[in-house]
């Protein structure tokens, strides 16, 4: 949460942050600033603006075209209002820096500065931060029987670093800062601790942000600050540092794949529209050269030996996950224990961090995540790497931490996803890890039963293809959508794999169209939100021709009686479940392997055309940010 960026080079720094902050600003909205280091008056120029990027563009129009030195940051509310003076950046007297995360103790740090004489003008920890740096700043100079304004540029560098390190030795937390300081012309300073920082160099100068999309127009070359680590940037030099010693350290550079012509909207309205139509393409790009000439074969993961002595003695899975990524982990659970008879666990990482967990010998432990720095999932994989436990991670962002501190990574060909909703990067979870699960059951011997496999099998193979053909129908699934805008209460019900799915059908119209809606598994409704059923409520019922088809009818049949609008998603030819609705969304024949990739997309599709309707902000709801890096 809350987007970083900085530039220092030879260039105009001005222009460098605003397409930074642009990119960056899925990350948080609320407010946005920057601080531009003026040469020639030897200051800071700062400006904050409350709102979209657009907001802080307009209000400095004209202004701060010639600086080739800044910070900007683009704000996701944590401690204080939104407002322009709970803005970043923050100033404290020669120091000016931003910054993304939590210092968890700030409030006793806030007291011992206040009762020292410190005060403060906004209700930030970031304030508290700065402040305490800039302390230690004054406090080492006075040591050296210096005044820490009038130093050298080299002195200011070199009692900085050590303040930093002191005032990151007092502070708890995961967060990353980067910082400017007055009369250093060329250098960008900052410190990862736990919120993810990329450095990268393009032709004029020295970048830095908190995520690659801020710069991959400029550089497709980039290093990942590695965590506690202290760095200097500046044109063409990088240096990091350990926290602790301050030794200096060597960190890999990387060579991204994603371009900046993938971060655009192509001609769609929204982002998420976008990405909704990307998704055979997506799905495509995460099955190529992974898929074996037959069902007989080995999927082919990125190490095939690791791959094949990961899953070797494995006798239970635990599955961690937020959001729309926990929901892919609930449909995998149901490939895992049919196919590859392996009992599977599904945690929420928030809840799964702070339980005691069992962990029995040949448990394994896999994240699942779209950006790879969800706070919660990321300290969940961490927890099963300190008990030791084998750990693997299905991600999206290459170079993620959570893709980096994991044993080993399956990763889903996504590309950028910039809509805070989740869309693309759920059915690409869905895919690998129905693959894997596939494919783990080969490799314990176990063939899925061999009609289902064979069937499963083609129908994975051929799955772009469908998802094709249902967004064929794109149009009159937002039609359904935006028919549902006096309803006050939208149910999204389902069996089986159809339970997550209803689940994230439910997630997704909350998020973008602020509508009341709840996921259930349909056999349970008896036991309580049958209670909710009236005329002004509407039941998404998601029932493709398995097992359970049946079963989901007669809960269909129930709440019908009761005045609920029914919307049906089923296969085309289910004239029965057809016949028991006031709208069908009709689908093509699938198999159970790939029913919830082609069920959730109309559901993907319904929440898009209501909140179009409703005139929300869909790429950017409120309250929301894509990259939730607190918890
Ligand atoms: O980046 P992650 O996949 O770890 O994110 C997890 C959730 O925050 C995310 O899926 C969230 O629920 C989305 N906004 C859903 O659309």
């Amino acid at each position: 949460m809350c987007g970083i960026v900085g530039y220092v080079g030879t260039d105009a720094a001005k222009p460098f942050l605003i397409e930074g902050l642009k990119r960056l600003e899925y990350r948080g909205y609320d407010s946005a600033g920057f601080a531009l280091y003026d040469p020639k008056s030897k200051d800071f120029i700062i400006r904050r603006s409350v709102g979209h990027v657009e907001a802080l563009v307009e209000a400095t129009h004209g202004m701060g075209d010639h600086e080739r030195l800044g910070i900007a940051h683009t704000r996701w509310a944590t401690h204080g209002v939104p407002s322009e003076v709970n803005a970043h950046p923050h100033r404290a007297g020669g120091l000016v820096l931003v910054h993304n995360g939590i210092i968890e103790n700030h409030a006793q740090i806030k007291n011992q500065l206040i009762a020292e004489g410190v005060s403060f003008s906004s209700q930030t920890d970031t304030e508290v931060f700065v402040r305490l740096i800039e302390k230690h700043c004054l406090r080492l100079a006075l040591a050296q029987k210096l005044v820490f304004l009038e130093a050298t540029p080299l002195q200011k560098r070199d009692i900085a670093l050590h303040a930093l390190q002191r005032a990151a030795s007092e502070v708890e937390g995961h967060y990353a800062v980067i910082f400017l300081i007055q009369g250093i012309e060329d250098c960008i300073f900052g410190l990862q601790a736990g919120a993810p920082l990329v450095l990268g160099q393009c032709k004029s100068g020295g970048l830095v942000a908190s995520d690659l999309q801020a710069m991959l127009s400029h550089t497709s070359e980039v290093s990942f600050v590695p965590v506690s680590t202290i760095f200097e940037v500046s044109k063409g030099l990088s240096h990091f540092y350990d926290v602790k010693t301050l030794e200096e350290k060597t960190v890999k550079l990387e060579k991204i794949e994603w371009s900046s012509e993938k971060v655009a909207k192509d001609g769609f309205d929204h982002f998420m529209l976008k990405e909704i139509f990307q998704q055979p393409s997506v799905i495509a790009d995460t099955l190529s050269g992974r898929m074996p000439l037959s069902e007989l074969g080995s999927f082919v993961w990125d190490n095939p030996v690791a791959h094949e002595a990961l899953w070797k003695n494995v006798k239970k899975v635990y599955l961690i996950a937020c959001g729309t990524a926990y929901h892919s982990a609930m449909v995998a659970k149901y490939y895992f224990e049919k196919w590859a008879k392996l009992s599977v666990e599904v945690d929420i990482a928030s809840e799964f961090r702070y339980r005691n967990p069992v962990f029995e010998v040949g448990t394994i432990v896999g994240v699942i995540s779209q950006s790879g720095e969800t706070a919660d999932t990321l300290a969940a994989l961490r927890l099963a790497n300190e008990k030791g436990l084998t750990t693997f991670s299905v991600c999206n962002v290459p170079g993620s931490t959570i893709m980096r501190e994991s044993n080993f990574q399956y990763s889903t060909k996504a590309g950028p996803e910039i809509g805070v909703a989740s869309t693309k990067a759920f059915t690409a979870q869905l895919t690998v890890l129905t693959a894997l699960a596939y494919d783990v059951a080969h490799l314990r011997g176990l063939s899925p039963n061999s009609k289902d496999s064979d069937e499963g099998f083609r129908s994975l193979a051929r799955l772009p293809q469908d998802i094709e053909s249902v967004l064929a129908h794109a149009d009159e699934f937002q039609a359904v959508g935006a028919s549902l805008e006096n309803k006050k209460t939208i149910l999204f019900i389902g069996r089986g794999t159809m339970y997550p799915i209803a689940l994230e059908g439910a997630l997704k119209l909350k998020e973008i169209t602020y509508r009341h809606a709840e996921g259930y598994a349909a056999g349970e409704l008896k036991h309580g939100p049958i209670a909710l059923v009236d005329k002004d409520l509407a039941a998404v019922v998601m029932a493709p021709p398995d097992e359970l088809h049946a079963k989901t009818l007669s809960n269909l049949e129930e709440i019908r009686s009761r005045g609920a609008f029914i919307v049906g998603i089923g296969e085309d030819k289910d004239t029965e479940f057809r016949k028991l609705c006031n709208s069908y969304i009709a689908l093509p024949k699938t198999t159970w392997t790939t029913a919830p990739v082609l069920y959730v997309i109309p559901t993907q599709l319904i929440s898009y055309g209501l909140a179009r309707k409703l005139g929300c902000s869909i790429d950017k709801p409120r309250n929301l940010a894509k990259s939730v890096t607190v918890e």
